[in-house]
């Protein structure tokens, strides 16, 4: 150590020293260099305590430069410990160390909601039929609603379906099955709406939200459905049954099966309820089918002469099939999901797993 010397030279004493600092390879080396030239047996302190042995006035002078030095070495150290620091170098504790081979936190990925997945695969399948896909609006009136679904005002029919009624549209207008203004119950409304701008053939599938004043675990005051259409000449239940076997296995798999059995809806006639072989159990009989085998998944039946008439299609030259689906029915049935609330409620963990 060189400038041990008794004979402290103090320029060439910090020069040295600051060269050696600057040059430190990390904070391991710079402690050392701060031990030797600011610790308690440095030359530089050995010099300070020596100061009162000195004649005052060489003192204050000596004591001014010695000062000087160890703040400059001072400074020195410091700003090398930054520089080492935020260069992410020097020896850093394990915990604080940066390990830039680690493979990185990858975001979490979405995916559709289970509803929506079923609604699209629900769209893939009837446009593989060849199926138009169409929306229509949610708010609608009493006439598409009802009236020209073959249940005109009165109907008993009307009470099954719960409907959120709004308001009579405008101010001081009559209250009218056009005006009576309401959110849908269901998505039927669109069989008229679509025969009103199409002309035979038609085949369509219009999925969408509906509305009804219900709550439990198999009801949601919001639900979507699909609504079925085909018209043209000579179309039978031959051909409603063939499509929604072919639907019924697209969507739940080859092996099942439908059966046909009798239902009461005014706008179809006959009307039919739709049920699948047990998606489950086979149809051997479980807890889901209630050990009967079969699952009710929607209603159907061939369109009603009124309707065609209303959609404004002759019922003595076309005939046609229509049919309602619940998606998320079809999605609990799907993903083994047992209380249909649960899918709204918006928790990923329960979303997520699907
Ligand atoms: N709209 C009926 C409902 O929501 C379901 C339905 C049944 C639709 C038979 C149809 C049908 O098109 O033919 O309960």
């Amino acid at each position: 150590m060189t400038s041990a010397a008794p004979g402290l030279d103090p320029e060439s004493h910090q020069r040295e020293a600051l060269e050696r600092i600057a040059a430190a390879p990390n904070e391991g080396s710079l402690e050392e260099l701060r031990v030797e030239f600011l610790g308690r047996k440095a030359a530089l302190s050995e010099a300070l305590s020596r100061l009162g042995s000195l004649p005052p006035d060489q003192r204050r002078e000596k004591g001014a430069t010695l000062n000087r030095v160890k703040a400059a070495l001072q400074q020195g150290l410091d700003v090398r410990r930054e520089a080492l620091r935020s260069a992410g170098g020097g020896t850093l504790a394990a915990a604080e160390a940066i390990d830039l081979t680690f493979p990185g936190r990858s975001p979490r990925r979405g995916h559709p909601h289970p509803v929506m997945r079923v609604w699209r695969e629900m769209e893939d399948i009837f446009r593989g039929l060849g199926y138009d896909v169409a929306r229509g609006p949610e708010v609608d009136n009493d006439y598409y609603t009802f009236e020209a679904l073959n249940m005109p005002a009165g109907h008993p029919a009307r009470d099954g379906f719960d409907t959120f009624f709004t308001a009579v549209d405008g101010a001081g207008t009559d209250d009218t099955t056009e005006t009576r203004v309401l959110l849908r119950p269901h998505t039927s409304p669109m069989q008229i709406r679509y025969m009103e701008t199409h002309q035979a053939p038609i085949r369509v599938m219009i999925p969408g939200k509906a509305y009804r004043r219900d709550n439990d675990a198999t009801h949601v005051p919001m639900f979507h459905q699909v609504e079925g259409l085909v018209v043209d000449e000579g179309i039978t239940v031959a051909d409603l049954k063939g499509t929604l076997e072919y639907f019924a296995r697209a969507m739940f798999g080859d092996r099942r099966r439908i059966r046909l059995r009798p239902d009461h809806f005014p706008f179809t006639e006959p009307s039919l309820e739709v049920h699948v072989s047990c998606m489950q159990c086979d149809g051997s009989g479980c807890v889901l089918c209630r050990h009967s085998g079969w699952i009710e998944i929607l209603g159907a039946g061939m369109v009603h002469p009124n309707v065609l008439r209303y959609g404004g299609m002759d019922p003595e030259r076309y005939t046609g099939f229509a049919f309602g689906c619940g998606i998320d029915r079809v999605a609990m049935l799907k993903y083994g999901i047992d209380d249909l609330r649960s899918l709204f409620e918006n928790d990923v963990r329960m979303i997520g797993q699907f």
